[in-house]
């Protein structure tokens, strides 16, 4: 049986002034599944939600979420949707219920209907034991929590999170992961954005990979990495010099070796049998690590862009080529 469309993407665009943040873009997302919008800062995800969500007008293009314009029907989309936006929006001075029962009497409940349903997204939430606390004292897990039972007290079709999980320890995220899952099983349609991939890659049923406003690549995790082929090693070595020399070695013997953000990276059917000569080519450098990464979807999006998915990784890769600059004058 075809996927039923929760959400038809036709061209859609953002300006912002000069700067085309959103890039004409198509995709669907099909009802039920949990799809996700993976890429580095500034790859456009925000701007997309945001765009799907009502919450910013396109400047070209369109979006029907459940049959409804993102354009012309504006209201209508905003009924049927949930949003837990990267900025959150509780209110701290408030208890985490007083917050749930706010946004149910936003959405046009009263009385006992709207108590119950805030009674209903807290327990879904599972913070019942917090529900009396205000906002302020609780941790980072509970606040996203609590974002999620708001977005979902008047039963969505379709939620967006944008970076759902940012800045939290494992367990947290973890969490809310199993909660996201929740969701889908009782039919809600998850949009989702992240710049972890391990996030995308555990959640999802499709990512759609992001960069620079456009959509690199589609598909689900598993069909994503299978365009890997092999291993990858990485290797960090002690100066940009012996990076330099290293690569030249290296490539005596292995076709495919380059430089990514100051560090080596040799591509090799499989790892176990390559290891034995590189180590020996490498016996004279001041090597200070050595990974392994089997395929997953940072090598995907590494392999599409030719730069890596976290922030970290950007700036290494400034602060490097400055040392490079640096040494070379
Ligand atoms: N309100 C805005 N005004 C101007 N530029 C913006 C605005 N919002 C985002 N941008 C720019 O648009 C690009 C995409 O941003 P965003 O959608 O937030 O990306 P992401 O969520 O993937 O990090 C970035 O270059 C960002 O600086
Ligand atoms: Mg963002």
């Amino acid at each position: 049986m075809p996927a039923q469309v929760s959400i038809d993407v036709r061209g859609l665009t953002k300006r912002y002034g000069r700067l085309l943040a959103v890039d004409h873009i198509s995709f669907q997302v099909y009802r039920g599944e949990v799809f996700s919008l993976l890429g580095p800062n500034g790859a456009g995800k925000t701007t997309t939600v945001s765009m799907l969500s009502t919450l910013r007008m396109p400047t070209e293009g369109d979006a029907l979420v459940e049959g409804y314009s993102i354009v012309r029907d504006r209201t209508a989309v905003r009924r049927i949707i949930g949003v837990v936006p990267q900025d959150l929006t509780a209110d701290d001075e408030l208890t985490g219920f007083d917050n749930v029962l706010l946004m149910a009497r936003l959405h046009g409940y009263r009385g006992k209907e709207a108590e119950e349903r805030a009674k209903e997204a807290i327990r879904f939430m599972e913070l019942e034991d917090a529900a009396n606390r205000r906002v302020m004292y609780y941790s980072g897990g509970m606040r996203r929590r609590l974002e999620i039972a708001m977005s979902v007290v008047h039963d969505p079709q379709v939620v967006f999170l944008d970076e759902p999980t940012v800045g939290l320890d494992v367990q947290s995220r973890r969490h809310i992961w199993d909660l996201i899952r929740r969701l889908k099983k009782v039919g809600v349609t998850v949009v989702l954005t992240t710049h972890y991939m391990e996030e995308a890659d555990e959640l999802s049923d499709r990512v759609a990979i992001m960069d620079h406003g456009h959509i690199v690549a589609l598909g689900s995790p598993d069909e994503l990495k299978s365009r890997i082929k092999g291993d990858r090693i990485y290797l960090k070595l002690g100066s940009p010099d012996e990076v330099r020399r290293a690569l030249e070695a290296i490539s005596v013997e292995f076709k495919d070796v380059s430089e990514v953000d100051g560090q080596l990276v040799v591509k090799v059917p499989s790892s176990a049998d390559a290891m034995p000569q590189l180590i020996k080519l490498l016996s004279s450098f001041d090597v200070r690590e050595l990974r392994v990464v089997r395929p997953n979807l940072e090598e995907v999006f590494l392999e599409l862009t030719g730069h890596g998915l976290r922030d970290e990784e950007s700036f290494d890769t400034f602060k490097f080529r400055r040392l490079m600059g640096a040494m070379r004058s």
